[in-house]
């Protein structure tokens, strides 16, 4: 992948974050997430790269810390044997002295995302590509429990977050055997001696002064130990179901988690998940979300429209869930 960083600088100069699929540099937004955003940059030479743009640094000191974590984690990723694509990162500094990381990966077909694959596949295709996605979490627990003593790994594991590898657009129904790869990279989390190797408090950046206060005084730690937690990230797989209006599939998926757990990863010693607990986590989960846009759609307005100043995040259109 030939990264042309000086097209990156332009598109970063001319984007407006509100408005990110107008800018002079034309770009297409492949997914919203919650701190950054995934687009491609319509342009010939950069047609098969994937950009995610993270607004988060203050200073050059905190992207190299951040870039060096970043590629870490996908050296224990690849070392659990998980695969990622090609990657890479750019820092974009604009001429008013903003500091932009550009993470960049090769462009993997939307059709081969998981989010897409499961509106197009019969249940059982779905539970096939469930389990696939069971299968590599559970080499990561593995790994935390007899890889490499002080070194533990966290993942997310959800669908939108896996494509499949080898796709081609006649793939019928996943394989439960189907290579996959994982995407969201973005979220370094691991642990060496007990320390947290990423500097957590970055993700707390998208918010006002008060409320990151109030994230990082409450909820900061169990947000990320969520991801370390084996049973949660399943249960936050499942229930993203509920999100991706697939509810009709969260009964028979509890049940292949469970028979899951029974066999397979009868080592781990889960207990059984149950619907209710899906659900509850869901609208806990849901609601949460919702506050913080609207958080930092309030803070937008009053960085933008009051302090007439520059709002460097590009913040999705209310979410359907
Ligand atoms: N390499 C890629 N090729 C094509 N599409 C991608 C690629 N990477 C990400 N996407 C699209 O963007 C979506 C979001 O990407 P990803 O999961 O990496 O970030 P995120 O969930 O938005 O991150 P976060 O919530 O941590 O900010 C993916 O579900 C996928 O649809
Ligand atoms: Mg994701």
């Amino acid at each position: 992948m030939k990264i042309d960083t000086e097209l990156l600088r332009r598109f970063e100069e001319g984007l407006d974050p509100r408005k990110p699929e107008d800018s002079p540099i034309p770009a297409r937004v492949l997914g919203y997430g919650e701190i950054s955003t995934v687009f491609e940059i319509l342009h010939e030479e950069q047609s098969d790269i994937a950009f995610k743009r993270m607004p988060l640094f203050d200073n050059m000191e905190d992207v190299e810390s951040y870039r060096e974590v970043y590629d870490r984690y996908h050296e224990r990723l690849n070392q659990i044997g998980i695969v990622t694509p090609d990657y890479g990162s750019v820092t974009i500094e604009t001429s008013k002295e903003r500091i932009v990381l550009y993470l960049y990966q090769t462009k993997l077909p939307s059709e081969s995302i998981g989010s897409s694959l499961i509106h197009r596949s019969s249940e059982s295709g779905v539970h096939n590509l469930v389990l696939a996605v069971l299968r590599q979490l559970s080499k990561v627990w593995e790994f935390n429990k007899k890889g490499h003593p002080g070194v533990e790994v966290a993942i997310d594991g959800q669908i939108s977050n896996w494509a499949v590898k080898n796709y081609t657009p006649n793939l019928g129904d996943p394989d439960a055997g189907e290579e996959l790869l994982y995407l969201d990279t973005s979220t370094p989390l691991f642990r060496e001696n007990g320390v947290e190797q990423l500097d957590v408090e970055l993700f707390l950046k998208p918010t006002p002064p008060i409320v990151r206060w109030y994230l990082k005084k409450y909820y900061l730690q169990d947000i990320v130990d969520r991801y370390y937690d084996f049973r949660k990230v399943i249960i936050d797989l499942v229930a993203n179901f509920l999100k991706e209006q697939k509810s009709d599939l969260v009964p028979g998926l509890v049940e292949l988690v469970n028979t899951f757990f029974s066999t397979e990863a009868a080592g781990h010693d889960m207990s059984p998940i149950t619907l209710k607990e899906i659900e509850e986590y869901y609208e806990d989960d849901a609601s949460t979300w919702k506050l913080y846009l609207r958080v930092r759609k309030a803070h937008r307005f009053v960085k933008t429209k009051i302090l007439r100043g520059y709002y460097a995040f590009i913040l999705p259109d209310e979410i359907e869930r």
